[in-house]
């Protein structure tokens, strides 16, 4: 599918659909013909949040569908998002090639509302199918032209919103796919594959260079899977500030020998959607081509029971010197991100962002609705909170108290892996632990346990992974300073 921008004329227009956006008790424009304002008095359109007023016409264009926006007020760039890709799916139902989409009076910002309508129109196409028997094929739409005041601006907005869908869709496939399909080394693989086609730097260590690096955690953390562990490293750009992205990638949690109920087990395929975040921030800065250095890094693991699996009780020694007592093998995410976050200091980041699918204590403390954030800068929060109202993906930040780091006192080592065995304050003590290993002024931890998949469903955003925090990362990676 292409989206593009087009100058707003009606004089000119010519398509087999135009959708238009219609906020509540606004006057619908005068220059729509006069079968369209009979079809929407008869019909008492009156442009509420969801409302909806087809009309065939027979001139060149064949037919507009009036859809409502709601209040005007409330009306921001998430429901920009969630209009947009409901327009696709009315027009995807109606069986076009091709259709134009005006939101009512877009000239406000006109470049992030035409961003904001691709990322919606482009996401709404999703589908993971690829396992399933190929049904007859439908017509698809091919041409989505978005129509703007400003087409300069227009058509930046569309470009960066295409790039950026393009990309969610890509870590969505990642994250969808199977753990049996997608094992640490196919990881791995996909990487150095992005790195080839888009000119990237990209290492990938197996698990006896891994041993050569003394990543222990990450190495326990497999030792008890058939599968090999993988580290990842790829590098974009050059610029006088480096900006390190790390990711949990495990992909599978079965929780090892503290083992998980078997209750949505499966769920824990997509315990490697922080490093699904990486891998399409890399994609799409690649594209976008921000004036940055950007190192996108991944631990890669599958965390199973077995007779050689890590046991509770177990030490590992970290090469920065530290020591960890594993009290719980389930609190697996952190052992590997120890190892990859003392990795990242070679670079000497400016700013250094982790995503990680950590705890089910974020689930509980946020539900589906926001990612829970801790960081060492309120500088970076900042930033982030601003990219995070331009890429409608919220955020929440949790405080981590040093009362969170006492619970991680170990008798025996540095540090045990596990806060307190109630569960008490989880997710923060989690990001403590992870604090133990960073070495960067700007640090921010996202915990994306509730919001990588299983979020409420919107136009755009369907059952499986969502894909969030890439476009929130990229659009800060874009505005850096
Ligand atoms: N991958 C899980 C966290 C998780 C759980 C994400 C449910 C999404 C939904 C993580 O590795 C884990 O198991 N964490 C434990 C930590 C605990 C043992 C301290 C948890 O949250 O129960
Ligand atoms: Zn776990
Ligand atoms: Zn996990």
């Amino acid at each position: 599918m292409k989206v593009s921008a087009a100058q707003k004329d009606y004089s000119k227009l010519s398509s087999q659909l135009l959708i238009l956006g219609v906020f509540e008790k606004e006057k619908l424009p005068s220059h729509l013909s006069k079968n369209v304002l009979d079809a929407a008095k008869i019909e008492k359109f009156s442009g509420k949040d969801g409302e909806a007023c087809y009309v065939r016409l027979n001139g060149k264009l064949k037919r507009v569908v009036l859809l409502g926006l709601g209040k005007k007020e409330k009306f921001d760039l998430a429901k920009v998002r969630e209009f947009s890709g409901k327009s696709y799916l009315v027009a995807s139902s109606k069986k076009v090639e091709e259709f134009c989409l005006d939101l009512f009076e877009i000239e406000e910002d006109v470049l992030l509302r035409a961003q904001a309508a691709t990322e919606g129109i482009v996401l709404a196409s999703y589908k993971f199918d690829k396992y399933k028997k190929k049904e007859d094929k439908q017509p698809e739409v091919k041409n989505v032209s978005i129509l703007v005041s400003d087409v300069k601006l227009g058509k930046k907005g569309v470009m960066i919103g295409s790039v950026l869908g393009e990309a969610v869709m890509f870590a969505r496939d990642i994250a969808n796919d199977p753990a049996n399909k997608l094992t640490p080394t196919a990881m791995g693989n996909i990487a150095k594959k992005i790195s080839k086609e888009s000119g990237m730097k990209c290492k990938v260590l197996d698990k006896k260079q891994i041993v050569k690096q003394k990543m222990n955690g990450l190495l326990a953390v497999s030792q008890g899977s058939i599968e090999e562990p993988r580290f990842i490293e790829m590098e974009y750009g050059s610029g006088k500030d480096t900006v390190v992205l790390v990711g949990k990638g495990l992909t599978f949690d079965a929780g090892g020998i503290s083992l998980k109920p078997g209750v949505r087990m499966d769920e824990m395929k997509f315990d490697m959607c922080g490093a699904a975040v990486v891998l399409g921030v890399m994609k799409a800065v690649a594209k976008l081509k921000p004036k940055l250095h950007v190192v996108g890094l991944i631990g890669a693991a599958e965390n199973m029971p077995s007779g050689s699996a890590v046991k509770p009780g177990d030490l590992i020694e970290y090469n920065n010197g530290k020591s960890v007592e594993v009290m719980h093998t389930d609190a697996e995410g952190r052992l590997v991100l120890a190892d990859v976050l003392i990795h990242a200091k070679k670079f000497k980041p400016k700013a250094m962002i982790d995503f990680a699918t950590l705890t089910g204590a974020c689930v509980v403390a946020l539900g589906h609705a926001s990612a829970g954030l801790m960081s060492n800068s309120d500088t970076l929060c900042l930033k982030m909170e601003l990219a995070s109202r331009k890429s409608s993906e919220k955020i929440w930040r949790l405080p981590m108290y040093e009362e969170y780091s006492d619970l991680l006192k170990s008798d025996v080592a540095d540090l045990r892996n596990l806060g307190g065995w109630s569960g008490e304050a989880g997710t923060s003590t989690a990001g403590c632990f992870l604090k133990e290993f960073v070495e960067c002024e700007n640090w921010a931890h996202l915990d994306i346990a509730g919001v990588a998949w299983g979020m409420k469903e919107n136009s755009y955003t369907k059952k499986g992974a969502t894909g969030f925090g890439i476009r929130l990362v990229s659009q800060l990676l874009l505005d850096w300073k």
